[in-house]
């Protein structure tokens, strides 16, 4: 789709990351070299940050196909045994949210990755026996938003753990640019840095905001981005100077005025303002983390004199 051709298809193309696509090639090549199938890849960090692009372009660097699906789509191990025996050898399997896959399929997966091979019960009851079935080589490429939340036992069974981070202003600069050109849309340098910067550190946020903006450029002017159509158009999609959106105003406005600026608990936090905690902690308290706008404490989540700053609140002193 015209979607996926805005994504880097390969490591050169692909902007970024520099240690992960750096350590990326070498084991790339040295499989290749090897006539090996590479090692299973354990790709982790917070949402956006370009996981299942990067198991696209391992696939395409192997020169392999990539079978895409979720920890939560393999329900049975019948499911997870299908997908398996389907692939051809070398073959990328790609499982998203890995650490929603139920406990039952981890199980049926350690010996998939280990030994190649799955055991697999058929008939119930007295007649009921197991089967092992060979399966071709493979590479399991895992992701998900945080490497605790995936057993040890599983994380163990991956030979490449690559922690992926938010992307500087610069390299957002370099993201926007090329995504524009792919665009056929004229941008000024200063109006993609502006969009850069507003991005959270998240390349996804990006791309989605350069869209916008030429929406406004393509209506409300010429086609072309300029700076002061950018800011025009940032203002109008309700994201600041920070690029924090109107839930995480919501949600650090809550711990001030009604937690005193906390500390408070993950799910009172969430309760109260009708987000789930979930969604919180993957998607919207990473990046708040890392701009040291909220912390983590042993009795809860507390806000910085930042934020008080950043919405021209008085400090509070005590
Ligand atoms: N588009 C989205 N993420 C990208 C990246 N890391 N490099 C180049 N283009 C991208």
């Amino acid at each position: 789709t015209f979607e996926q051709s805005l994504r880097p298809q390969n490591l050169n193309q692909y902007i970024g990351q520099n240690k992960v696509k750096e350590n990326l090639k070498v084991f790339i090549e040295a499989a290749k070299m090897r006539q090996e199938t590479l090692d299973h890849v354990l790709l982790y960090g917070p949402p956006g940050l370009g996981k299942t692009t990067l198991a696209t372009i391992i696939a395409n660097e192997m020169g392999v196909n990539i079978r895409t699906t979720a920890g939560p789509a393999i329900e049975r191990p019948g499911d997870l045994a299908a997908i398996l025996t389907s692939l051809e050898p070398g073959d990328v399997l790609f499982v998203d949210e890995i650490h929603r896959l139920p406990r039952t399929i981890e199980e049926v997966l350690y010996p998939a990755m280990e030994d190649f091979c799955i055991d697999i019960v058929i008939g119930k009851g007295p007649t009921a026996r197991s089967v092992r079935l060979d399966l071709p080589p493979f590479t399991l490429v895992g992701a998900t938003t945080r490497a605790g939340s995936i057993s040890a036992p599983l994380r163990d069974r991956f030979g490449v753990l690559a922690r992926l981070e938010y992307y500087s202003e610069e390299q957002l600069t370099d993201i926007v640019i090329r995504t524009a050109d792919i665009l056929e849309t004229k941008i000024d340098p200063h109006a993609a840095n502006e969009i850069a910067r507003r991005s959270r550190g998240t390349p996804r946020i990006a791309n989605r905001l350069l869209r916008r903006v030429r929406d406004f450029a393509q209506v409300r002017s010429n086609g072309d981005i300029e700076l002061k159509l950018a800011t025009y158009a940032l203002e109008l999609l309700q994201i600041d100077r920070l690029g924090l959106d109107h839930i995480d105003h919501k949600l650090l406005k809550g711990i001030i005025e009604r937690f005193r600026g906390g500390p408070v608990g993950l799910e009172t936090i969430a309760a109260s303002i009708g987000e789930e905690s979930q969604t919180i902690e993957d998607v919207y308290e990473p990046y708040l983390l890392q701009i040291g706008y909220l912390q983590r404490t042993p009795r809860g989540r507390v806000v910085t004199e930042a934020v008080y700053r950043h919405f021209h609140m008085e400090v509070p002193t005590e």
